[in-house]
């Protein structure tokens, strides 16, 4: 058996074409794809506003950015994430507060929340970790009543619902990851989505250098002849009044994730057929257990995760029969970055030690399915 890859993107012939329409155009920067892309986003999303951006890490950094909070307050995020939820919170001045995991879901556990809660916190960043939805009904409830702002981190979640409602669309801002490995990928890519028509304005300026005016929306009106609103040859003018970046997505990147919107309901249930699979076979592997209660029904898992007492010995054993592997996440605070911001987090310490990553994407081969799945059981007996 050949390599077996942990991640691997969808690409094919429909992505390729629009890139090609892309390049005919020659018009590859941030340009009208980049509006159709954040208008179809809107609609499956159902929110009023969705802004492109280049990748996930700058979602989340604006959405905080744009609440002007003072430096120095405090966001609750969880300490088993990506670096870029805790990094964004760095990027404003701000201060993280590591609030400990569920045990049995890796997601940021309520209690927790609400013990680690001071009167200097602003926001709370749910990430759904591995796909697995936060108890967001608990969890806005609660923000609510302390009046914090909810900034949900959807990098590894992208079209699953959680009670019936899509995740990305219960709190205040949803960030979207469009990075290769993820569940619809532009290369590299993000989203942010809001109901609040102030901040979306103020998201996509700071997105785009601070200016006051659209790039796309100045470079149209060149052309457009006086008119009352564009005062005679200044259609080039545009103010800055916030420090901006460049955070922008542009047509070549907007035009596969167009496509790849599309395929979205597909991405997700290849990963599903997988997954039951990979359940139905851990039922047979002693010392060897999901990660997370998967709840397939309207999901969207990213990863496969399995927990093992005797975790690097399985990833030596899968390594050397070429099944890739990978371990998410070492709880933040143990990295010297953040070691100066540690908390009481118990059960995030105890139980990254065992987890594994398996691959999971939607071009897995039923054979390399079955094989990894024959592998397991091996392992399972051999260590019992
Ligand atoms: C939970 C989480 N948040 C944020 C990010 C950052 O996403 P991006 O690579 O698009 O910046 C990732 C990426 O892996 C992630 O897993």
């Amino acid at each position: 058996m050949k390599n077996i890859r942990l991640f691997q993107p969808s690409l094919g012939s429909k992505e390729l074409n629009s890139i090609k329409k892309v390049f005919k155009k020659s018009w590859i920067g941030y340009g009208e794809e980049v509006k159709k892309f954040e208008k179809e986003w809107s609609k499956t999303f159902k929110v009023k506003h969705s802004i492109a951006v280049n990748s996930c890490t700058a979602a989340l950094h604006l959405s905080l950015l744009c609440n002007d909070f003072k430096k120095g307050k405090k966001v609750l995020v969880p300490a088993i994430t990506f670096s870029a939820t805790a990094a964004a919170v760095l990027y404003c001045g701000l201060i993280p507060v590591f609030v400990d995991i569920n045990n049995n879901d890796l997601n940021m556990n309520v209690d927790d929340l609400k013990k680690k809660y001071t009167k200097d916190c602003v926001a709370v960043m749910p990430v759904h970790f591995g796909g697995h939805p936060c108890e967001m009904d608990k969890i806005m409830r609660w923000a609510n009543e302390k009046d914090l702002i909810v900034i949900e981190d959807c990098a590894e979640t992208c079209g699953g619902y959680y009670k019936g409602k899509k995740i990305g669309t219960w709190g205040h801002y949803g960030c979207f990851s469009f990075e290769e490995k993820k569940m619809m990928t532009t290369g590299d890519g993000g989203m942010i989505i809001t109901n609040n028509s102030t901040k979306a304005k103020k998201i996509k300026s700071l997105s785009f250098h601070g200016w006051d005016k659209d790039p796309l929306l100045r470079h149209k009106q060149r052309y457009l002849n006086n008119t009352k609103k564009i005062k005679k040859n200044l259609h080039w003018y545009y103010e800055i009044s916030l420090l901006g970046y460049k955070y922008n997505m542009n047509d070549l990147e907007a035009s596969i994730g167009r496509e790849q919107l599309k395929k979205l309901p597909f991405l997700n249930n290849s990963r599903i057929k997988f997954l039951k699979k990979y359940l139905s076979n851990l039922k047979k592997c002693k010392n060897l257990s999901p990660t997370f209660p998967y709840n397939l029904k309207k999901s969207s898992y990213w990863m496969f995760s399995i927990r093992s007492k005797n975790r690097d010995k399985l990833i030596s054993f899968l390594k050397k029969n070429n099944i890739s592997t990978s371990v998410h996440l070492m709880p933040l605070p143990l990295h010297p970055l953040y070691k100066k911001y540690k908390s009481k987090i118990p059960t995030a310490l105890r139980v990254w030690k065992e987890l594994v990553t398996l691959p999971l994407h939607p071009h897995l081969k039923e054979k390399e399915i079955n094989y990894i799945n024959t592998k397991l059981r091996k392992f399972s007996l051999e260590n019992n």
